[in-house]
């Protein structure tokens, strides 16, 4: 008898299907990439450039950002600009895109890989958790605010770099804060790429028909610095054991490509791929009552329910 691995452990097996690719040109379409200073998105700002993409980078560092731009725009003839927000600052995030709506007439592609993996609790200025905060609610503003434009631009693409470790689960909507259990780094990881995955499928009903599409992915098991300034013991485990079983990120930059540029996904939308193989995320991620409180929260946690009412 064959053994079949039972449905919600099937990404094990994901993990190691072969990747798809694309050779599908991307010249002169206009990429939005946060978190391109570094691993996933970074990776994802090379591939798009090479396949002749001009890059707009989302990031809280402007002197990366300014050595990614000289590298990119030396190798590549396109053009690479990047706008300062920092996502555990809501306000920053409107801003940029505020600033982003100016400059461009049209969106072609959003990737959303901004992340962050903390041991311990912090808050923003504001009182947010701050993974809550940079993994689920800034990409969720920047998306919004950017997605009329997107809609205008169609048919474009939206993708949000989630990670199975949206099966650590961690979503309490009471607790959003953790203010009522024992926080742990996996937990909250879990909590803010859950909350992201239960607004995709909200995100892509409200896009249906626009000709905007919008997915999830896990960008694979791959060496970045992701989890990098949490404490010494950790940087030390993370440097001496775990990095050894990670893959190149090159890997993650190559399935956001295919992501961004296949013809066969041009209308698939409210999905979750492991890298490029579609996989049914964990039950608690399609949870319809979460799903709705998730939504509101969002909507107001981001401010964009008075935005609504303006
Ligand atoms: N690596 C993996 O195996 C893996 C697996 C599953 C999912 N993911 C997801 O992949 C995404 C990218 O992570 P990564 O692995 O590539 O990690 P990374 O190398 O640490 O890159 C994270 C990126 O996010 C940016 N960032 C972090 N905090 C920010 C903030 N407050 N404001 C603005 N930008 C901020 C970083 O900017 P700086 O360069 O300024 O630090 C960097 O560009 C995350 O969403 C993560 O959850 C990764």
């Amino acid at each position: 008898m064959k053994f079949e691995l039972p449905e919600q452990l099937i990404f094990m097996k994901n993990d190691k299907a072969i990747q798809k690719h694309s050779n599908e040109p991307m010249t002169g379409k206009l990429c939005v990439i946060s978190g391109a200073t570094s691993g996933v998105g970074y990776e994802a700002v090379k591939s798009l450039a090479a396949g002749g993409a001009n890059i707009v980078m989302v990031v809280r560092n402007e002197n990366k950002a300014k050595v990614i731009k000289k590298e990119i725009e030396a190798r590549y003839s396109v053009v690479v600009a990047y706008f300062i927000a920092d996502f555990s600052d809501l306000k920053q995030v409107e801003k940029a895109a505020m600033d982003i709506l100016d400059k461009y007439p049209r969106i072609d592609i959003l990737i959303n890989s901004a992340g962050i993996h903390s041991t311990k609790r912090k808050l923003n200025k504001d009182g947010l958790e701050m993974v809550f905060c940079v993994n689920h609610l800034a990409p969720f503003l920047l998306t919004k605010l950017l997605m009329n434009r997107m809609i205008e631009s169609s048919p474009s693409r939206i993708i949000q770099v989630n990670s199975e470790g949206h099966r650590f689960n961690g979503l309490k909507v009471d607790d959003i804060n953790w203010k009522k259990r024992f926080y742990t780094g996996l937990r909250s990881y879990g909590a803010s790429k859950t909350a992201q995955l239960l607004t995709v499928w909200e995100l892509a009903k409200e896009l249906e028909g626009t000709g905007v599409t919008i997915n999830a992915m896990h960008p694979g098991a791959v060496k970045t610095n992701i989890g990098n300034d949490n404490g010494i013991l950790y940087r030390w485990f993370l440097h001496n054991v775990t990095w050894h079983f990670l893959k190149d990120s090159k890997i993650a930059g190559d399935a956001l490509y295919y992501l961004a540029s296949a013809s066969e996904l041009s209308n698939v939308s409210g999905e979750f791929f492991n890298l490029t193989t579609l996989e049914k995320p964990a039950d608690h991620a399609l949870n319809q009552e979460n799903q709705k409180k998730i939504w509101s929260l969002s909507i107001k946690m981001t401010g964009l329910e008075k935005k609504d009412d303006e």
